[in-house]
């Protein structure tokens, strides 16, 4: 990829996590409500964001636990500059060397990252010795691929896209459970408005399945097709919840 390739390909990928936390934020809060029903009454002092990103968990965290200290750890020098632009505490941590040295904690959360993660095996036991009596371990996943329309071409591209192992992540039980948890695991499925950003966020994500390999000539025709049209859009995502304790 040439430098101007890469910027505009880190900022596509910048662009789309901010828009998938704008159109499906609801979501996460969601998926936050799950978490907190099963942790019952007693809220969280110190939190632990793992692969934070932009911030979009650690936001909601901040907001769902506002005694609680929220440290914000990555390794992407971007994504630790937005992230101290908005007042969090943050680490410099590669989790491919296993759980950072951020003390003792009462939840964990790691939200879209494990599957980035070197070897998730060490970093689960890591996380598991880090957390306090009565601590959690979060682990968030999006599950299957975002539908923005039911027209069949993006079915096609969407079924096409999975196939190919887009957004592949594993079902993190058995390595949870291999890491001394006990887990629960629960499904959150949200629909979304069709807004300015969801209109965006369409228009950047759908012509990606164009570039699916094993995609057939008909369905890519049928998806520009579609593309050039106007969009009627049924937003919709699913996210995966570990709870692991
Ligand atoms: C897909 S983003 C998820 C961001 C955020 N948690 C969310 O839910 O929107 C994955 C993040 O994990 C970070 N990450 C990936 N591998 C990492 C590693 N080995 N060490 C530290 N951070 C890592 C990336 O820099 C990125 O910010």
């Amino acid at each position: 990829m040439s430098h101007h390739h890469q910027r505009e390909h880190r900022h596509g990928h910048h662009r789309a996590l901010d828009l998938d936390a704008h159109v499906f934020g609801d979501q996460l809060t969601a998926v936050l409500d799950a978490l907190t029903d099963a942790l019952g009454q007693a809220a969280p002092r110190r939190v632990v964001d793992l692969g934070a990103g932009t911030g979009t968990g650690a936001r909601l965290l901040r907001d769902r636990f506002p005694t609680a200290t929220v440290t914000a750890v990555d390794h992407d020098p971007a994504m630790l500059h937005a992230l101290r632009a908005q007042g969090f505490t943050t680490l410099d941590a590669d989790l491919d060397h296993g759980f950072p040295a951020v003390g003792p904690a009462d939840l964990v959360w790691a939200s879209s990252s494990l599957h980035h993660v070197a070897d998730p095996a060490a970093l689960l036991t890591g996380a598991r010795a880090a957390l306090a009596p009565g601590g959690a371990l979060a682990v968030v996943e999006v599950e299957g691929l975002p539908r923005f329309t039911t027209h069949p071409a993006e079915t096609a591209g969407r079924a096409a896209a999975l196939a190919a192992g887009w957004n592949h992540h594993p079902d993190w039980t058995p390595a949870l459970e291999a890491a001394g948890f006990t887990v629960t695991r629960r499904d959150v499925t949200t629909g979304a408005a069709d807004d300015d950003a969801a209109r965006e966020y369409a228009r950047l994500w759908l012509p990606r399945y164009l570039h699916v390999e094993g995609l057939d000539p008909a369905a890519a025709d049928a998806l520009t097709a579609l593309l050039d049209g106007p969009l009627t859009l049924e937003p919709q995502a699913t996210r995966a919840l570990w709870i692991a304790r």
